[in-house]
């Protein structure tokens, strides 16, 4: 990023402050008349970005006084919206249908819509036409002005939207509000550039840009200053980091920078694209004691055929190989990966090409899709789109395979003691308390609740499948 722009971008921090205070003397003013300060709830789906996405809307909202709740009945209602796939579309229709109800109760509520689906102009049409009621409609792009949107709203009396096509703006000092007090996390790129033949994300989210590592390494930093262990590094490919920077850095070479940052205990990150994952990086993580043993690694498909239609730039065999030189360096590795089933075109041997790869990968766990049409990919405009039924039984077959494997690998690390993060209190059994492995499956155990936010050595006693059952070892 040049000086220009950073300058901009500090130009639009102190311009976004300013309004912040602005707002909040308003609002200071109203809770002395009413009593009672303003509330807000913020409904997120999808992925990691997004939940990172609502921490900053909730840091801005907390700062011009609102108070967080909830449910949904609130004064402000924000829903940070998903559109992967269209069932995550028909999920906020049914939000918005149960919110009108509320608003017709309490008609000075604010409703706001923001996220992926509303960098879609014919969701956004939708809206405008049948849910008049939303008061506020910003995208992926312009988050940080949120309260310049609330400012707006509030002074005209209509509909405000706010939608950018795509950005090289990157409004970072803005107020956030950490879910988690020890784990956090940090955005280090934005976009995505690959334009995988079925996915709307590259339309939605714009095209790739990367933080520079100092503005990266002083973030992190901050966080361990603030009590932060682990961190969670997003981005869309984040294989890919640093490649369009001024001065180019390699993913690997800012995990190294980051693993230095004292306090920081794990290292995390998502998601990473088969095609630039780079032996530097696995050398990288082979040496590090930080960075955890835990690789999700999309497939998509098994079918090299397939592949090239998805515009993956991989193959069957490059990625097994991938696999094989991965889990050759770093045994203990827990490898993950999404699969989409029903591809325009995929035919039986394709699908079972995917199944054999699922076999020979071992995977931990898998997430499993049925694709999903979304308008203006090329995929959608495909003419062979595979009948429903069809895919239906695919993907039971698929998942029957996945669920096969994950029992075959879980229970690896049952009898050893392992490293945990501890993260709350069991939301089932209160005497018990959930923690994290490296490798990222959960442990449930006896302790304090003290120990929250601590890394504790757990005996493994009993393999669940899908977790463990353990005992605290003495610290
Ligand atoms: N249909 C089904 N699944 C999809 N994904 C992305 N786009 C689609 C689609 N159109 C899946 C991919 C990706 C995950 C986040 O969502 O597997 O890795
Ligand atoms: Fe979508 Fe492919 Fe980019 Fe992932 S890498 S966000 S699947 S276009």
């Amino acid at each position: 990023m040049d000086k220009r722009t950073t300058n901009i971008n500090e130009l639009e921090t102190i311009k976004q402050q300013k309004i912040i205070e602005e707002l909040k003397e308003l609002y200071k003013a109203e809770e002395e008349r009413k009593g009672k300060k303003k509330t807000y709830h913020i409904v997120t789906f999808g992925c990691q970005m997004n939940s990172r996405d609502s921490e900053k809307i909730s840091g801005i909202l907390k700062q011009i006084g609102y108070v967080e709740t909830d449910t949904e009945e609130a004064d402000f209602v924000l829903y940070n919206t998903c559109t992967v796939r269209e069932n995550a579309n028909n999920k906020v229709y049914g939000h918005l249908g149960f919110a009108k109800k509320l608003k017709e109760k309490n008609p000075d509520m604010l409703i706001a819509l923001c996220g992926c689906m509303m960098q879609e102009p014919e969701a956004v049409e939708n809206i405008k036409k049948r849910y008049r009621f939303v008061d506020i409609i910003f995208g992926t792009h312009n988050i940080f002005k949120l309260a310049e949107l609330l400012q707006t709203r509030l002074l005209s009396n209509r509909m405000v939207i706010d939608l950018w096509k795509d950005t090289d703006m990157i409004v970072e000092d803005l107020p956030s509000d950490r879910k988690f007090s020890f784990k956090a996390g940090v955005n280090i790129m934005y976009g995505c550039n690959n334009f995988c033949s079925y996915c709307i994300v590259p339309y939605v989210r714009g095209r790739e840009r990367s933080r520079s590592p100092e503005d990266i390494i002083a973030e992190i930093k901050a966080l361990a200053a603030d009590g932060v262990v682990e961190i969670m590094l997003l981005g869309q490919n984040v294989n890919s980091y640093g490649k369009n920077l001024t001065n180019p850095i390699s993913f690997a070479q800012l995990l190294k920078e980051v693993e230095k940052i004292d306090g920081i205990e794990r290292i995390r990150f998502m998601t990473s694209h088969p095609k630039d994952l780079s032996q530097e990086l696995i050398d990288v993580m082979k040496d590090s004691t930080k960075i955890c043993r835990h690789l999700h690694l999309p497939l998509q498909s098994g079918s090299t055929r397939l592949l090239k239609i998805m515009n993956r730039r991989y193959t069957k065999e490059s990625y097994l190989d991938l696999v094989e030189r991965i889990r050759t360096a770093i045994p203990d590795i827990s490898l993950t990966t999404d699969i989409i089933v029903g591809f325009p075109g995929e035919t039986e041997e394709d699908f079972k090409e995917t199944m054999d790869v699922v076999s020979k990968a071992g995977y931990e766990s898998a997430f499993t899709f049925l694709y999903s049409k979304r308008t203006g990919t090329p995929a959608a405009a495909m003419e062979n789109q595979v009948e429903e039924t069809v895919a239906k039984e695919r993907f039971d077959r698929l998942l029957k395979l996945v669920q096969e494997c994950s029992a075959k690998a879980a229970g690896r690390e049952e009898h050893t003691i392992q490293k945990v993060l501890v993260e709350e209190v069991n939301t089932q059994d209160s005497t018990l308390l959930t923690g994290r492995l490296s490798n990222n499956l959960l442990v449930h155990f006896k302790g304090e609740e003290s120990l929250i936010g601590t890394i504790a050595e757990v005996y493994l006693e009993e393999s669940k499948g899908f977790y463990y059952m353990g005992r605290l070892q003495e610290q």
